[in-house]
């Protein structure tokens, strides 16, 4: 994968129609959006196109519509926050590429942005439909990919437009691939990655591919127990991937036979059953990964492995982290995620956080701005660190 893509300000984009494809898919609840991060994270590219008189025209998908018109997926919620933010007027369109976008946007002005509808009521966003691309590309002279999070979809609107305008990358995407692409090509050493979350079927070939990268792989969170399993201790009620078993034994050879330190828990905070609701009050202990009762679960990690986690990451000059150590939605089930977000906090090195469940853990404890780079995306963050292609970047315009 090449990473060395041309960005925003390697074009001349004055007196442009640039289509500029964002990730607007923020979270909403009850018809208000509970997180506006990505909004904010789009910001520096839209200000600076508006600033170098290019007429923006900003799309995005909103949730899975499927190609219906479901009204509380609409982008409209998005266009009255950027307007907030921007400190000027959305214009917003009634269609994605209709007569209304296509009459919206002819009139569009130097210094003005109009956003389409969410790209996903149209039945050919998906399926990367070459008639919506090139309705789409229809509307600009230039096209600028800033939607990090939905780079890993090969989408009309992600990549299928860079078919039919010249395509180059926002600043958001750019600081995506320049910090990620630089930890996984050449990274400062010792190079860490700690992984966590509650499935290993989730991360097989993130496993794989960081083992061929890191100096030490830690594994926490959920999936820890999969591996735990496969070195023959019992783990109780705890999340077990029984048919990962053999492929956890596998990557543990692999980390051997390449000189990659591979560290599991060595204790474990275990209770009775799952905290219902999630963050309600929950009796643990803690034990030693091998002494797990067979009629309770394993939930975070204990204090030992916290201690032998964090001197790992003080000790790295290149951390990524992908995956929370506990139930940390649950206070009580928190302390091993706090201890990762903390130790990278502290450290001095190049700390990346892939975006998703982590990231969140890092805004919701107060960490995020000691933190190199949080990214936006969540599926795509993985599929980076899988060593994928991507395809909302491979479109782009090599250097
Ligand atoms: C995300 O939230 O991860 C991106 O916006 C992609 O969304 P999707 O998983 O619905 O394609």
């Amino acid at each position: 994968m090449n990473y060395n893509k041309k960005s925003v300000k390697d074009v001349d984009v004055q007196g442009k129609k640039v289509l500029l494809r964002c990730d607007f898919n923020v979270p909403l609840k009850a018809g208000q959006i509970t997180s506006d991060k990505r909004i904010v994270a789009a910001l520096p590219t839209i200000q600076y196109l508006l600033k170098n008189g290019a007429a923006v025209i900003a799309c995005s998908h909103m949730g899975k519509p499927k190609g219906e018109w479901k009204p509380e997926l609409s982008l409209a919620v998005v266009a009255k926050r950027l307007g907030e933010l921007l400190g000027q007027e959305v214009i917003m369109a009634k269609d994605v590429a209709g007569e209304d976008a296509k009459a919206k946007a002819a009139a569009l002005k130097p210094g003005e942005i109009l956003l389409l509808e969410n790209t996903r009521y149209m039945k050919g966003e998906t399926k990367n439909d070459p008639e919506l691309s090139r309705d789409l590309a229809s509307l600009a002279d230039l096209f600028v990919n800033d939607a990090f999070g939905s780079a890993h979809r090969a989408h009309a609107s992600t990549a299928g437009v860079a078919d039919y305008l010249p395509a180059v990358c926002g600043e958001l995407i750019e600081k995506e691939i320049g910090v990620m692409g630089k930890a996984l090509s050449d990274p400062a050493r010792p190079f860490v990655a700690i992984l966590g979350g509650a499935k290993v079927s989730d991360k097989l070939n993130v496993i794989n591919n960081l083992l061929e990268k890191v100096d030490t792989l830690i594994i926490g969170g959920g999936m820890a127990y999969t591996f735990l399993a496969a070195k023959g201790c019992g783990v109780g009620n705890s999340l077990l991937d029984k048919e990962k078993i053999g492929y956890c034994r596998e990557m543990m050879e692999k980390a051997k036979a390449k000189g990659v330190q591979l560290l599991l828990p060595v204790d474990t905070v275990i209770a009775s059953h799952f905290p219902d609701p999630i963050d309600g009050p929950i009796e643990v202990s803690t034990v030693s990964v091998d002494a797990i009762p067979d009629d309770m679960e394993g939930m975070d990690i204990g204090e030992e492995t916290r201690r032998l986690f964090g001197d790992a990451v003080r000790a790295a000059k290149t951390v990524v982290w992908n995956g929370p150590m506990g139930v940390f939605e649950n206070p009580t089930l928190a302390a091993g995620t706090i201890a990762v977000a903390q130790a990278l906090a502290d450290s001095g090195a190049v700390t990346i956080v892939g975006g998703g469940d982590s990231a969140a853990a890092c805004e919701q404890l107060g960490f995020a701005d000691k933190i190199t780079h949080i990214s936006t995306g969540g599926g795509a963050s993985l599929e980076f660190l899988e060593g994928l292609e991507l395809p909302g970047i491979a479109c782009l315009q090599d250097r």
